[in-house]
């Protein structure tokens, strides 16, 4: 397709003036009432060219005539159109980025939507034991949709990705007026291999990509675990809201000789347990499946050496900030009750929308109504497969803090 073709194809949308708009300054998102107005004929997903008031290029993506994010950008390049050419490169300069920043590692988030330059998709890439990729993806914008067949193709003929699954269920895909699909995708028929396996810093995990939580596993988490476990190597050590797992074996496997793994889906506590086996950490590790608020009942305080403590988002939209802090106050103040003096905690949020300043006071808080006294040990956030341009604070999410618990 040339240019011009291109340009027939695509809606223009005009900034309005006088604004200092952030996409001006790199970010990939125009908002609605940043536009002159949006033509009668567009349809989610379309194709759009955006310019500036004197009708200057400002680049080129999709766009939306319903949300509040009415175009993503894909390009700033007058001279690039989306196509095939443009998400090979995108794929191909997003695994060089974790080569680099993740070296040796199998498993790991390969796009990271908006910060990838391709917003609105996410891939996270798990590799088997035969040594071939397989992804799960999500699309959650329609105008990614409208890229799916392309991006499978890419991914198939170029890439040599054995396996695929979407897995696009999205909260988001829902405000965009998209329907759920989890399970179409290529190399295996939805359902016919319901665990895949992939190898975690010498653990080796396994998961179910369709029946579990996500795209399967929680790829942010790992290089935490790989800081964070050597810490947790002896004693009790409770891991609440554990999913498969992970971060308890890596405990046990580090040589805490007491761990509990807390979860309240059955399906992740029967993934837990076959990992504990699999791994020969089931002496070490018991599961138990259970609503955490119940299980933190049961166990005394100051019993513990060490907690993790991963919960959900408990943040959904800015409207939630306040009640959300507050059920992580209460919530973590439970937990650090739980462990020794000297002992350590590891507590997380990936709520957005409660950024590092608001995570710090949900600590301080928590501290106090616990009655104990928190040092900082490591403040650490999603793994490097996750990453974070400064042009788009959106993509951070994860707080992750390795804190050691004194008495008052
Ligand atoms: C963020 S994920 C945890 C990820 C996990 N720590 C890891 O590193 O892979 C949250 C988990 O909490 C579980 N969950 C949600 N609410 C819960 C509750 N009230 N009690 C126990 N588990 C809960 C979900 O089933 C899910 O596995």
């Amino acid at each position: 397709m040339t240019e011009v073709e291109a340009s027939q194809l695509e809606h223009r949308l005009v900034l309005r003036s006088g604004r200092r708009h952030r996409v001006l300054r790199g970010h990939p998102w125009v908002f609605s009432n940043q536009l002159e107005g949006l033509p009668d004929a567009l349809v989610a997903g379309d194709a759009v060219q955006v310019v500036d008031s004197a009708g200057a290029f400002v680049g080129r993506g999709y766009a939306h005539p319903n949300t509040l994010i009415a175009a993503r950008l894909l390009t700033r390049d007058p001279d690039v159109l989306v196509e095939d050419r443009l998400i090979e490169e995108r794929l191909v300069t997003a695994l060089a980025l974790r080569e680099r920043v993740c070296p040796g590692r199998r498993s790991f988030r390969w796009v990271h939507g908006e910060a990838d330059g391709l917003p609105g998709l996410v891939i996270d890439r798990f590799e088997g034991a035969d040594g071939r990729p397989r992804v799960v993806l999500v699309a959650n914008t329609a105008g990614m949709e409208r890229l799916r067949p392309r991006i499978e193709g890419i991914l198939r003929e170029r890439f040599d990705v054995m396996a695929g699954f979407w897995k696009c269920d999205s909260r988001g895909r829902a405000l965009e007026g998209l329907p759920d699909d989890a399970g179409s995708g290529w190399g295996v028929e939805a359902g016919s291999e319901p665990a895949w396996c992939t190898e975690d810093d010498g653990l080796s995990i396994q998961f179910e990509p369709h029946g579990g939580q996500k795209t399967g596993l929680f790829l942010d988490m790992w290089d935490n675990r790989r800081h964070m476990s050597p810490a947790l190597a002896s004693g009790r050590v409770l891991d609440l809201f554990s999913y498969v797992g992970q971060w308890g074996l890596h405990a046990a496997r580090a040589g805490a000789t007491e761990v509990v793994c807390v979860d309240r889906s059955q399906a992740a506590c029967a993934m837990a347990s076959q990992n504990a086996e699999r791994n020969g950490l089931a002496g070490q590790v018991t599961v138990a499946c259970a609503p955490c608020e119940d299980y933190l009942a049961t166990v005394r305080d100051g019993s513990l050496d060490a907690v993790i403590c991963d919960p959900p988002s408990f943040i959904r939209s800015k409207k939630h900030l306040s009640r959300g802090s507050a059920a992580y106050r209460t919530l973590f103040a439970r937990v650090l009750r739980k462990v020794r003096p000297g002992g350590l905690a590891v507590l997380a949020s990936c709520s957005y929308h409660l950024n590092e300043e608001r995570f710090e006071r949900v600590l301080t808080e928590a501290a106090k109504w616990a009655n104990c006294r928190l040092s900082v040990i490591r403040r650490a956030g999603q793994a490097p497969c996750h990453p974070v341009p400064l042009w788009f604070p959106e993509a951070r999410y994860l707080k992750c803090w390795l804190v050691s618990v004194d008495v008052l």
